[in-house]
């Protein structure tokens, strides 16, 4: 019988997970099947008890239920538990555990883009949704003791930093004060929305500060370059998009389940050409 995996979210038809996961066992040899699985808020905990009773060995989750399936595992990684986000959840014997591998995804292919001892550079996070609490948390979780954070709503930054439990000291700045004083850091980390198909001429703000010895990392992938590394590369900056956080995440998932290392360039490439890249 096949191992069987899957992706739980609504909507769920454009997950690009099941070619990345799916092509990985084929090309592993894994006897696994990946499925997509779209699955309502008010189905949720029922999904949860079916997903059980089949003998899923593990799942990944998505919008909108990445905060709302915390009470219906049985265990939860302390990480997870810290961001209070679930992203890929694990079979352990009787036990589904949660885990959370965006930020450790996002940490995976910064380093494998950026040759940087990145605890030690000044980082600027943009944004404080559910995106830069995961980066956040894990940076801070991995020892980075310094990094900044800047959003339109600047209490929502406060209330993430607040709820840290990781030691790691932080200035919120609002959106003009971030454009004012960009050239003081040279890791800049774009979370938000905001470039993001269909509206792909919004940018937080103008990167006109930004000096030339920066790495500039925005999370978006579609499009491939927003209008935020665009600017950011006619500054000088390195540059990368979200395609290594997202195939970094899935890869820390397939290990998890499988115990062995997909080939990264393999899913990059995969996920690339499905993006028209
Ligand atoms: P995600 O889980 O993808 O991070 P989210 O939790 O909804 O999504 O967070 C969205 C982030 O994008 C927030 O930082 C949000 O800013 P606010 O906290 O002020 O809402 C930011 N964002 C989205 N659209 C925005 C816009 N038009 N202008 C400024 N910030 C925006």
């Amino acid at each position: 019988m096949k191992r069987l995996f899957g992706v739980i979210g609504d909507p769920i038809s454009h997950s690009m997970s099941p070619m990345m996961h799916n092509d990985a066992f084929k090309n592993l040899k894994i006897d696994g099947y990946y499925q997509p699985f779209r699955i309502t808020p008010e189905d949720l905990a029922t999904a949860i008890k079916g997903m059980k009773v089949i003998g899923i060995e593990g799942f990944n989750v998505t919008i909108p239920h990445k905060t709302s399936i915390l009470p219906l595992v049985d265990r939860l990684d302390p990480l997870a538990k810290a961001i209070g986000a679930v992203n890929t959840v694990v079979r352990d014997g009787n036990d589904y555990v949660g885990y959370n591998s965006d930020g450790l995804g996002f940490i995976c292919s910064l380093q494998e883009r950026w040759k940087k001892d990145f605890k030690n550079e000044k980082t600027l996070i943009i944004g404080a949704g559910g995106a830069a609490k995961a980066i956040y948390y894990s940076l801070a979780s991995v020892g980075v003791k310094k990094i900044d954070i800047s959003n339109r709503t600047t209490a929502r930054a406060q209330g993430l930093v607040d709820h840290c439990p990781f030691k790691c000291e932080t200035n919120i700045l609002d959106f003009p004060q971030a454009r004012q004083n960009l050239g003081a850091y040279t890791l800049v980390i774009q979370t938000t929305s905001i470039g993001m198909s269909p509206n792909i001429n919004e940018i937080p703000f103008s990167l006109e500060n930004m000096l030339p010895n920066t790495h500039a990392v925005d999370i978006i992938y579609n499009p491939l370059e927003t209008k935020f590394l665009t600017e950011a590369r006619q500054k000088g900056a390195t540059t990368q998009n979200g395609i290594g956080m997202f195939v970094h995440q899935g890869a820390i998932a397939f290990e998890k389940w499988t115990g062995i290392k997909p080939d990264i360039i393999r899913m990059e490439n995969i996920v690339m050409q499905h993006l028209g890249g």
